[in-house]
């Protein structure tokens, strides 16, 4: 392998986990603003594999995938003063994808420091999940300490910050899981429900009486969310956060999806189903939020109050290898590609 080349994955047409190749390239030079980050880790994720087997809206190929990264500054573009050569960052990619890459080039704002002590896996697996997972409960549904909240796919990425950061500002917190994950799903703080073979409503008005107050839902589709908005007493909320269902059954659960949606907002009975803000606009806007959050989650696993669950490592160049472990099922937490420092 060439040394002096910026080695990255690339999906130049869409397929099962063989698509994504490896390219050699020129290393990237950092524009006016912005830093070059040497990768050590990059997140994986069930979204990575949505995009790379199906077509979705405005996702043009050919692309590197993945949304975070930690590593360590490498250059620094013109003006840039607030980070120094060497230091260890996380930079989510604000959508724009492009982390499974071993340099990468990113506004210096983008580039959150990480502190010493915390490991990069770690670092990385708390920059996409947590801040979705802290938008949708304190932006999207105004949580209240000591409400209930269902967290669906609890043992997954999204699924295990909410649970996580739920537990931390005092809510009751109840998560669908397989029985497999229940132990974690449990030492994550949450209840564990078992969908697969319970029927969670049923479940959760036996739990509880007259239901939870927000459930958010990642798993998407008509029925599941019909599911989800009977679990909600009155007054509740239902938040449509992503499409895990989609990695099996394709875009076509989004219109149903966005049917129920647009059925709670109008049926009259005090149940609402926010869909905003939303991560494709709040945190460009809100850059202290963006950064504050990212450093509090580091201070949270720090101190040991809070730590992301690691599903597996894979070396960086490995990325097919982490695709087919996600699309074999059976984990839980984050996916992380790693590379040498
Ligand atoms: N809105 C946003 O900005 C945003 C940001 C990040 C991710 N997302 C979306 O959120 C979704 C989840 O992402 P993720 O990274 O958390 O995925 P993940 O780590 O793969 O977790 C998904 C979990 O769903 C569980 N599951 C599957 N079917 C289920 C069902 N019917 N009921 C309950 N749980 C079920 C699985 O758990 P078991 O193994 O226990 O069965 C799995 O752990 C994806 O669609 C992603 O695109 C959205």
């Amino acid at each position: 392998m060439d040394e002096a080349k910026n080695h990255r994955i690339l999906v130049a047409k869409r397929g099962g986990p063989h698509v994504l190749e490896v390219v050699a390239e020129d290393v990237p030079e950092p524009g006016p603003g912005e830093v070059r980050v040497k990768t050590l880790a990059a997140g994986v994720s069930s979204y990575d594999v949505m995009l790379r087997r199906h077509w979705f809206p405005g996702v043009k190929l050919p692309y590197t995938p993945g949304e975070d990264v930690v590593g360590l500054v490498d250059k620094l573009g013109d003006g840039v003063s607030n980070l120094e050569i060497g230091q260890r960052v996380s930079v989510w990619t604000f959508g724009e994808a492009g982390g499974y890459t071993e340099f990468i080039c990113t506004p210096a704002d983008w580039a959150v420091p990480v502190p010493p002590g915390l490991d990069s896996s770690e670092a990385v697996a708390l920059v996409v999940n947590y801040l979705t997972a802290s938008l949708a409960m304190h932006q999207m549904a105004g949580v209240q300490s000591g409400e209930r909240i269902v967290a669906h796919g609890a043992a997954g990425g999204v699924g295990s910050a909410l649970v996580q950061l739920g537990t931390l500002a005092g809510l009751e917190v109840y998560g669908t899981a397989s029985a497999h994950n229940h132990e974690l799903v449990e030492s994550l703080g949450a209840t564990p429900i078992d969908y697969r073979n319970q029927d969670f409503v049923a479940r959760i008005h036996q739990l509880t009486g007259d239901g939870v107050d927000v459930v958010f839902d990642v798993i998407g589709g008509g029925r599941q969310l019909w599911r989800s908005y009977r679990a909600l007493r009155k007054g509740g909320r239902l938040i449509m956060l992503g499409m895990a269902g989609a990695i099996r059954g394709g875009i076509k659960i989004i219109p149903p999806s966005m049917l129920v949606v647009g059925l709670v907002k109008i049926l009259p009975n005090g149940k609402t189903a926010p869909l905003g803000p939303g991560m494709e606009t709040y945190p460009k806007e809100h850059m202290d939020w963006y950064r504050d959050s990212l450093a509090e989650f580091f201070e949270l696993a720090t101190t040991d109050r809070m730590r992301p669950v690691i599903a597996e490592r894979f070396p960086l160049l490995e990325a097919s290898r982490a695709h087919e472990f996600i699309e074999r099922g059976r984990y839980a937490g984050k996916v992380v590609l790693t590379a040498d420092a």
